[in-house]
């Protein structure tokens, strides 16, 4: 029985243990981890991978592409399809630091609030408004991409009005006709803000608050839902327990880290199961959405 072979590129000095149990979970059978990669050594790796196996068997070798450092894992990742010519390739995943599939699951989550709250009043409108606290990291940026894809108004919030223009500068040049507000409001500002969102994500730092209890107090006399990924004490919205998952807070449904991260860590296994389905596949942002939204479609949805 030949063998399921992941190659896990990763941009650290060690390659991440929580993406290679992942791996295992998901059907790899045997895990090459490739620590501190960068661009310049990614060819010669790949082609190592591409020229082992006959055509037929090349759906049993597939690269994940991993690190902390998730813009030069976006690097290596580029690299790789770069280096693939015509039939002669594998499948390969771009998950760094989870900002993929994270960003899916806390889309996921908030929209299944949001459905919910259709069903329930009329008080949410079609097009759902959404404000990204920490918006400039890895998952912030990866959410503002998913919610503009679906059509929503997004804002941007960091504490560099600046970070956040850049920002949202790069994904309007991404996806026609986006348009992204951006801004650095401060605690009081955000108490006037936030009621009229109707999506609010809290994806800035581990271990950061930034609603504090009088701010999700005025948020949570609006209807809409609260999503917030931080799991390291304190929470990242207040009074958001980890475990959360639709709860209500007066008008709003609220989700914790850990409901996301169910949805992350499923999603994350069918990922790499699609991996060693075909020899094709290319595994980034908007293809990890597709995929959850195939799950979900089939009745196996990741939240
Ligand atoms: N639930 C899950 O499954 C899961 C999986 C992965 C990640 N996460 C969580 O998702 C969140 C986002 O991840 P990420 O990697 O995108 O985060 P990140 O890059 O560490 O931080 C996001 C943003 O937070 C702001 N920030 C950084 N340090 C700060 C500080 N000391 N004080 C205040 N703000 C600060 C920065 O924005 P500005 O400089 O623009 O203000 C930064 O761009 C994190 O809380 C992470 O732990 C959850």
């Amino acid at each position: 029985m030949i063998k399921n072979l992941l190659l896990q590129f990763d941009t650290d000095a060690w390659a991440s243990s929580f993406d290679a149990v992942v791996a295992a979970d998901a059907g790899a059978d045997w895990l090459l981890p490739y620590a501190n990669m960068r661009p310049e050594q990614v060819m010669g790796v790949v082609h190592g991978a591409m020229f082992t196996r006959s055509p037929s068997k090349l759906k049993h070798t597939a690269i994940f592409v991993g690190g902390s450092d998730v813009a030069l894992a976006e690097q290596n990742y580029q690299q790789i399809l770069a280096t693939f010519f015509g039939p002669v390739r594998v499948s390969v995943a771009m998950d760094a630091n989870g900002c993929n599939t994270t960003s899916v699951a806390a889309v996921e989550c908030a929209m299944a609030g949001y459905r919910q709250l259709l069903g329930a009043s009329n008080a949410a409108t079609a097009e759902p408004s959404a404000w990204i606290l920490g918006g400039t990291g890895p998952v912030g940026q990866r959410i503002a991409t998913l919610l503009v894809d679906r059509g929503c108004r997004v804002t941007l919030h960091s504490r560099s009005l600046e970070k956040a223009r850049i920002v949202a500068e790069r994904i309007q040049g991404e996806v026609a006709g986006a348009e992204i507000l951006t801004s650095a409001a401060t605690q009081a500002e955000l108490g006037h803000e936030l009621p009229q969102q109707t999506l609010i994500f809290n994806a800035g730092a581990a271990g950061i608050q930034n609603l504090d209890e009088g701010t999700v107090d005025a948020i949570s006399k609006s209807s809409g839902v609260l999503v917030d990924l931080n799991a390291v004490p304190p929470a990242g919205i207040a009074r958001v327990g980890v475990q959360d998952s639709g709860r209500r807070e007066e008008e709003r449904l609220v989700y914790g880290a850990l409901a996301v991260g169910a949805g992350k860590m499923t999603l994350h296994r069918a990922v790499i199961r699609a991996c060693f389905e075909r020899n094709d596949r290319n595994f980034n942002l908007r293809e990890i959405a597709a995929l959850s939204a195939e799950l979900a479609a089939s009745g196996n949805p990741t939240n």
